[in-house]
Order: structure tokens, then C-alpha cells, then sequence
């Protein structure tokens, strides 16, 4: 069981190497050392991810801290503080079915039926002031453009207040946001003049309601004011680690030819054999990832968070609400990304690598991933 987004060490991180039998108990204790942010569980055994996650293996893991304990947010659970695990599902005669055809494994397997913590067309009733929404595309394959929408059909701004490994430093206002899989946003929506009022969240991007919002009760929880301040992060490339000879990997998306094509990075599909790259502890690095294809993709790194500096070549690119800490990033067709990134706390050996890949899982199951190291020295 992979701690997806979690800092911990390489041996209990759950990747393909710790294969739990069956009947088979897992034990993994590590000290949380990181800044309050949604995480995820998921198994990741070598080409069953997809499988096992489509059925159901997913969920949330909330860290607080101190920081995110003093701020003047939304943070009573269930009630202003709402987890929403947004997936997409195929039901066959009322049973969850996975088949995918080749044709779902290259474009990743996308369904009709939207679900929201396992639940169809939720209706969720909420009270009259500021609400905050902790958001995790969960879905296999399906890129969410996320939006509230009111009963006349004016899509509501919201604040993001948090990217996938921590809070943003200010709050950026927005009217959707899209969400590749894996990748989470925390997100606070002001309904406190909104008494009455009726709301769905929607994808834009498939035109689909996925929930209901109701605000129909009235306000019992603390009234909140969005702080001007959410937190500090360290931003490497600005800071005094800023290093001109940073090391740059490159990794290049790709799929092998052929009907039954493999999905690879850098030429070459998953092996559990080979160590792909050598990263040295507590050095900071560029990396940049390339998606010449025709396709969406995104890319996921375990151990640690980056912080993105350049999509397709320009700084000037990088949204606003995507300046934060993240461990999974979208690249739509044809586009690169550029983030710093430091390994720390953690070095592995050669039979306990971490990996990165591609999240959409079919991708992922099929070749598009591969294994590092973290060395003292390389
Ligand atoms: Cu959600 Cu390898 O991770
Ligand atoms: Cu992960
Ligand atoms: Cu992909």
C-alpha cells in the first residue's frame, strides 16, 4: 500500500517492491515529517494499480500541524471541512467493471458514472459561511475541469488554498480548476450570503454534475476569515540553494510502436530490475518533463515535492495556483514542465527504489514508470 504524497522511508513506501500477500499483514511506522496537506493511499503493485484502485483501494490521508491548527480556516471534518474523492466508474448490471479495451489502456480508461466518495449524485447540505472542499481527482484516467455553478448557471469563485503537499502562500481566487489524476487542491467557497441557496459542482470539461450543494443549514461551526497568509515555502530556485550547475534530468514520454505498444519514459518501459536514476540526498536538481504526444499525461515522483518553475520553456506560464509544493503534475499534449526538486531525509538501496510515472494508471501499468535511488553520493 503506497502512502501517495507521504515523505517516509523508501522500504514502507509501498511501491512495486513491497508486494503484501495474500492473507499477508504490512506494517509501516515512520515519524510524519511535512506540512499539513491531503495525501492518498493506493496499492501499487507492478501493472495491477489500475485494477485495484478502479475497485475501490483508495483513500485519504488528512496532516495537520501547528501552522495549519492556527489558521483562520474551515476545519471542522464533515461539517466545513468536506473530503471529496472524485472518480469516475463503469457499472455493469450493477457490479464495478474494469475491462479495459487496448484502445482504454492508450487513452487511459475514462467512464460515464462520476462518484463522489463512492457515492452517485450526492447531495451534500452545508451551513451558511465560508466552506472549505479538500479535493483529490481519484479516477484513473479522467482529467476534471472543476467548477461551482449556481441555479443560474454563474460559476461561483472560490479560493484555492492548497496544492498537493501543502497550503499555497496566499489564497489565489478562481473560477474552475483542473485536476489531473492524483493530484489534489483544497479549496474554500464563501456561501455565507448564500442562505438558501443551490449549487452543483461540475466538470466543465465533460459537462457533468458531480454533487449537489445545498446551504440549508444554519451556521453553528466558528466563522471563518481567509488569512492572508497561509504559509512560507521554500522555493529552491529562489532561495540561496539557487545553484546555476543545478543538475537537469530530462524525462521524455513516450510509447513504443504497434497495437500492442508499451508505454515508456525516456525510450524505456518499467523494468523492477534496473534503477533508472541515481539522485544524490539533499542536492536540489531541475527536472523536465516532455510530452511529445498527442496526448495528456501527467507525472508523479514519490518521496518528496517539487515546485514548478516552467511549462513549455517559460516561468510565465505557471499559473498561480500552481505555485506550491506538488508530487504530480499535468502535461497536456505536446507540452513540458520544468520543476526544482530536492531529495531529503531518505536514501534507499538498489532492491528499495522510489518510483515516478505517468498517474493515469493504464499508462502507468503499462510501461510508463521507472525506479531512483537516493544516494549519499552517486
Ligand atoms: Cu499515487 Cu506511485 O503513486
Ligand atoms: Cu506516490
Ligand atoms: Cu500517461
Amino acid at each position: 500500500m503506497h502512502n501517495h504524497g507521504m515523505h517516509l522511508p523508501s522500504n514502507i513506501d509501498g511501491g512495486v517492491h513491497q508486494v503484501i500477500e495474500a492473507g499477508d499483514t504490512f506494517i509501516a511506522s515512520w515519524t510524519v515529517n511535512q506540512k499539513a496537506c491531503t495525501n492518498w493511499y493506493h496499492p501499487h503493485l507492478m501493472g495491477k494499480t489500475a485494477a485495484q484502485v478502479y475497485k475501490g483501494l483508495a483513500g485519504l490521508v488528512i496532516i495537520n500541524d501547528i501552522e495549519s491548527n492556527a489558521l483562520d480556516l474551515p476545519k471542522t471534518y464533515g461539517i466545513d471541512d468536506i473530503p471529496l474523492i472524485i472518480q469516475d466508474k463503469v457499472f455493469n448490471a450493477g457490479q464495478l467493471d474494469y475491462s479495459p479495451s487496448r484502445q482504454q489502456i492508450t487513452h487511459g480508461y475514462t467512464a460515464e458514472t462520476l462518484i463522489v466518495n463512492g457515492g452517485i449524485n450526492p447531495i451534500l447540505s452545508v451551513e451558511t459561511k465560508q466552506i472549505r472542499f479538500r479535493i483529490l481527482n481519484g479516477s484513473n484516467a479522467r482529467v476534471y475541469n472543476f467548477a461551482i455553478i449556481d441555479s443560474g448557471s454563474t460559476r461561483k469563485s472560490f479560493t484555492q488554498i492548497a496544492t498537493d503537499n501543502a497550503f499555497l502562500e496566499q489564497g489565489v481566487s478562481m473560477t474552475s480548476v483542473k485536476l489531473s489524476p492524483a493530484e489534489r487542491i483544497e479549496i474554500v467557497v464563501d456561501f455565507t450570503n448564500d442562505d438558501n441557496g443551490n449549487f452543483t459542482l461540475n466538470d466543465l470539461d465533460s459537462s457533468k454534475e458531480i454533487m449537489q450543494i445545498n446551504v440549508d443549514r444554519p451556521s453553528v461551526t466558528p466563522t471563518t476569515t481567509m488569512p492572508a497568509q497561509l504559509t512560507t515555502l521554500s522555493k529552491f530556485h529562489l532561495a540561496d540553494d539557487f545553484n546555476i550547475n543545478m543538475m537537469l534530468r530530462s524525462f521524455t514520454l513516450g510509447r513504443t510502436r504497434g497495437m500492442n505498444g508499451r508505454f515508456t519514459i525516456n525510450g524505456v518501459s518499467m523494468d523492477r530490475a534496473v534503477i533508472n536514476q541515481r539522485v544524490p540526498i539533499n542536492t536540489v536538481e531541475i527536472w523536465e518533463i516532455i510530452n511529445p504526444m498527442g496526448m495528456v499525461h501527467n507525472f508523479h515522483i514519490h518521496a518528496t515535492h517539487f515546485f514548478i518553475i516552467e511549462r513549455d520553456d517559460d516561468s510565465a506560464n505557471v499559473p498561480a495556483n500552481e505555485k506550491g509544493y506538488k508530487d504530480t503534475v499535468r502535461l497536456e499534449p505536446n507540452s513540458s514542465v520544468k520543476f526544482v526538486v530536492k531529495m531529503v531525509d531518505y536514501t534507499t538501496t538498489d532492491t528499495t527504489p522510489y518510483m515516478f510515472h505517468c498517474h493515469i494508471l493504464e499508462h502507468e501499468d503499462h510501461g510508463m514508470m521507472g525506479q531512483f535511488t537516493v544516494q549519499q553520493s552517486v
